[in-house]
């Protein structure tokens, strides 16, 4: 019998600068415009994924592919995939990106192994944030390894999910839009530690599921929007290269606006949409209002925050860390206030010390910033609206990759989950 190889991976979701949205090859997943991400802190918000090959040496009976996500079990039947049941993955993408691994590696016989998977969250499923980008990178690296794949990892996580090819590296990454395939890649512009001061503040404001995923979404568009054209020449011609100058020269202003208009341009389309697409509401337009008299309140034309949205209504802060207390003191003054149910949870950060950040804002600011809530709760808010979450990380490291080492696997060596 020969041992069966275990591997284990942790990726965090990214948060795209200059955005994704629109397909020129929907089985590739092959995007229409490049774009730019920043990869969360692990510690704050990561999937956790391990993948068991055991060799099947009962020749007679089929190969098994079990999955079991967030305590959710899946049997993937991959000669009758319409079979499946209740999917808790979308299984197409899920043997779209087997079957590269298996066409394109180093292990002999691929096909004659049982695969057991299981994967989960540290970041409550209920809080509304994507976890396909993390899901697809961590299934991309832990597949890969486990069948020593030869290819690009990124563009494996590609087929899961456009924007798991981002999750594969940490720091700054750009995804480059290409007709072929193995061109079509995430690499890294910059590490984790090129901007150490930047923030992102993730405010999670509804956590039901959205109404139109951002696979459908983006089909629509593609098919029904003339404006999107117009986006895709922009970005490919001026915004991708602008963004990049930005981060080189840490320059947050050029930043900070270019973040702001791309989140804003990338809504225009879904307005333009056919029938449109709205992922922004009341709440989304509040904070959107918010981040820009703040940007007002020294007078001093220097931007200080900047908000982005995915096809969601949850918002995304970026900011550098002379700001990051004020902000997070903003919200928890401003009418916006802690939903009651989720009180301990409220804010998830990487440093505790942030939590006790009233202490460390001067009287004089705190008088400056209470004068601000005072009028922004008057003209803008003046009753009461409930963020969920507020979800605090630095710019995240690469992905951890473990290859036979049980001590972190969450499989047994018998593939049942390990007891937590
Ligand atoms: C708005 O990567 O989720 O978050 O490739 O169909 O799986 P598929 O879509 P997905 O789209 C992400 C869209 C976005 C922008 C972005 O992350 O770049």
């Amino acid at each position: 019998m020969t041992d069966p190889i275990v591997v284990t991976s942790e990726c965090s979701p990214n948060i795209a600068l200059i955005k994704y949205w629109g397909k020129s090859n929907e089985e590739l997943i092959l995007p229409l415009n490049g774009s730019i991400s920043i990869t969360l802190d692990k510690s704050v918000l990561r999937t956790k994924t391990t993948v068991v090959l055991e060799k099947n040496t009962d020749q007679s009976l089929k190969s098994t592919i079990k999955i079991c996500l967030n305590n959710e079990l899946q049997e993937v039947d991959e000669t009758n995939p319409k079979s499946n049941g209740k999917q808790v993955i979308n299984v197409k993408r899920f043997i779209s990106v087997l079957n590269m691994v298996r066409n394109s590696c180093l292990i002999s016989d691929p096909y004659s192994y049982n695969i057991s998977i299981s994967s989960n969250n540290n970041f409550p499923t209920a809080c509304g944030l994507a976890s396909s980008a993390s899901g697809f990178a961590c299934l991309a690296l832990c597949l890969a390894n486990a069948f020593q794949y030869k290819g690009d990892i990124s563009e494996l996580a590609r087929l899961g999910s456009g924007s798991a090819c981002r999750s594969c590296f940490g720091g700054f990454v750009k995804w480059t839009a290409h007709e072929e395939s193995n061109k079509s890649v995430a690499s890294v512009l910059f590490d984790h530690n090129h901007w150490p001061e930047m923030n992102i503040l993730a405010l999670i404001l509804e956590d039901e599921r959205k109404i139109v995923s951002s696979t459908d979404g983006m089909r629509d568009t593609t098919k029904t929007s003339q404006l999107l054209k117009h986006r895709v020449d922009l970005v490919e011609r001026e915004r991708l290269t602008q963004m990049e100058t930005a981060i080189r020269d840490k320059d947050f202003n050029s930043f900070a606006e270019l973040v702001m208009k791309d989140s804003n341009n990338f809504h225009a389309i879904c307005m333009d949409t056919y029938p449109p697409l709205f992922y922004l509401n009341d709440k989304s337009k509040l904070i959107i209002r918010l981040v820009t008299e703040f940007n007002k309140l020294d007078g001093d034309n220097n931007l200080k925050a900047a908000y982005s949205f995915d096809a969601g209504p949850n918002s995304f802060i970026f900011i550098l860390d002379k700001y990051v207390l004020d902000f997070v003191y903003l919200l928890k003054n401003i009418n916006f206030e802690k939903s009651e149910n989720v009180d301990k949870n409220f804010i998830l950060s990487v440093t505790d010390d942030f939590l006790r950040l009233e202490e460390k804002i001067s009287d004089a600011r705190k008088a400056q910033l209470d004068d601000f809530i005072a009028l922004f709760n008057n003209r803008f808010c003046n009753e009461k609206r409930f963020i969920k979450y507020l979800i605090h990380s630095k710019v995240g490291n690469d992905p951890l990759v473990s290859v036979n080492d049980w001590s972190v696997s969450l499989l047994k060596n018998n593939c049942k989950p390990v007891d937590k």
